[in-house]
């Protein structure tokens, strides 16, 4: 995809990754990413990030279509992180900026991972303008969203928010704006990005949002370093940012297992239909066809996590140990929570699952639900007034949200 014009003078010159499928290592696209990056020609020609180092030959074909690159004064670097500073070093040695701007822990990030010593560093702090000529461009820190060295700029003359991975989606499409999909798709796949890269960081988010509310910007576009911009949804995106954060418990439970000889298969079924038939909506996940980052995609908003596992060596089976791990680093808040597997004899996995939670934060009322061998018509029976006993845990914790 060429460079688009944005805003008068202001060019998206990113790159488009249509076939990421792993972000970051870590989490699954489905729709690959890009990495954007914006080029605003002004007295002073300034570029706002870079992207992953395997386009840099492409990114600098972006920027030469718009100007030359040896024309760049000063390059804005919001975040380290290499799927946007990964090109920098092959991008300052073509460009020779004067000055390269960085948060203070910014600055520590780029003399770490890269050779950097002659380099134009400057620091920038909260609130700090720098001119970009008839623009400007404001400051304000967004420590740990997404890493500590997180900054975003603001060019009022633009009323326009650069927002680094804030905003962002994993979206691969020659389209720039979010008009061209429907908004609960846009926050969908806005809510698939939080709830893998930024939960852990929640608590977080409502202070940026204040730390913006209190710079004073008018905010009429929204351009993050991933996905699509906002132009449609401005005011939208930061109440589905505060919606995120907030964690609120929805009458929604997720149960995910994994399964030997479908025993555990069978539980989860039972449990299913039990919180089912209590109008508890259920996402049901078995782990060997979900990846880990679909079920955290569904984590944020629900009021349970109904996790199971066969008792496999005296554990659980791996991939229940990676989605218990995977969900421990992202800290999901305001969980119910219930244990449960078959065994064929020592039958340890609903505890460990159970301790496991325990360390999660998430709040069990029931007791771990260990089946032998294989469930009956009794215990399918007792499985299913089990989740009707949770359903009413849920029940009331929704209520307690709303009303608290
Ligand atoms: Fe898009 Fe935290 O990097």
């Amino acid at each position: 995809m060429g460079p688009q014009e944005i805003k008068p003078g202001i060019y998206w010159v990113g790159v488009v990754d249509w076939n990421l499928r792993n972000f970051h290592g870590y989490s699954q696209t489905y729709q690959g990413t890009t990495y954007n990056a914006y080029l605003v020609l002004d007295e002073k020609i300034t570029l706002f990030d870079t992207v992953a180092w395997k386009y840099r030959e492409e990114f600098m074909c972006q920027i030469a279509q718009v100007v030359e690159p040896e024309k760049i004064d000063q390059i804005v670097v919001h975040h380290v992180e290499p799927d946007h500073a990964g090109s920098l070093p092959y991008v300052v040695d073509r460009t020779r900026p004067r000055t390269i701007y960085a948060s203070k822990m910014g600055e520590k990030f780029l003399r770490g991972r890269f050779s950097c010593q002659n380099w134009p560093l400057e620091t920038v702090a909260n609130g700090q303008q720098i001119s970009l000529g008839k623009r400007s461009a404001q400051f304000a820190e967004t420590r740990m969203l997404h890493w500590p060295d997180s900054m975003v700029s603001f060019i009022p003359e633009e009323k326009l928010l650069i927002s680094q991975d804030a905003f962002g989606q994993n979206i691969a499409s020659s389209e720039r704006f979010d008009d061209w999909i429907s908004w609960p798709e846009l926050k969908r796949e806005m809510a698939h990005y939080f709830a893998n890269i930024i939960l852990p960081y929640s608590d977080r988010v409502p202070k940026a949002l204040e730390a913006i509310q209190s710079l004073g910007w008018d905010i009429q576009m929204i351009a993050p370093d991933h996905g699509l911009i906002l132009q449609s949804h401005v005011a939208d995106a930061v109440a589905a940012y505060q919606e995120f954060a907030a964690q609120k418990p929805e009458k929604k439970a997720v149960v995910f297992y994994d399964t030997m000889w479908q025993s555990t298969e069978k539980m989860a079924e039972a449990l299913a239909s039990g919180l089912t038939a209590q109008g508890v909506s259920v996402k049901l996940y078995h782990l060997k066809s979900w990846h880990h980052s679909d079920v955290m995609a569904q984590v944020w908003n629900a009021a349970a996590v109904v996790a199971g596992s066969p008792t496999h060596n005296n554990n659980v089976m791996p991939l229940v140990a990676d989605m218990l791990t995977y969900m421990q680093g992202l800290r999901p808040k305001n969980k119910l929570g219930l244990a449960f597997g078959s065994y064929g004899w020592s039958g340890e996995s609903p505890d460990i699952i159970s301790r496991w939670l325990e360390q999660i934060g998430v709040e069990q009322p029931l007791d771990p639900f260990g089946v032998k061998h294989v469930p009956g018509h009794d215990t399918y029976r007792e499985l299913v007034r089990t989740a009707e006993s949770l359903a009413g845990h849920i029940e009331d914790k929704v209520r307690q949200a709303r009303t608290g």
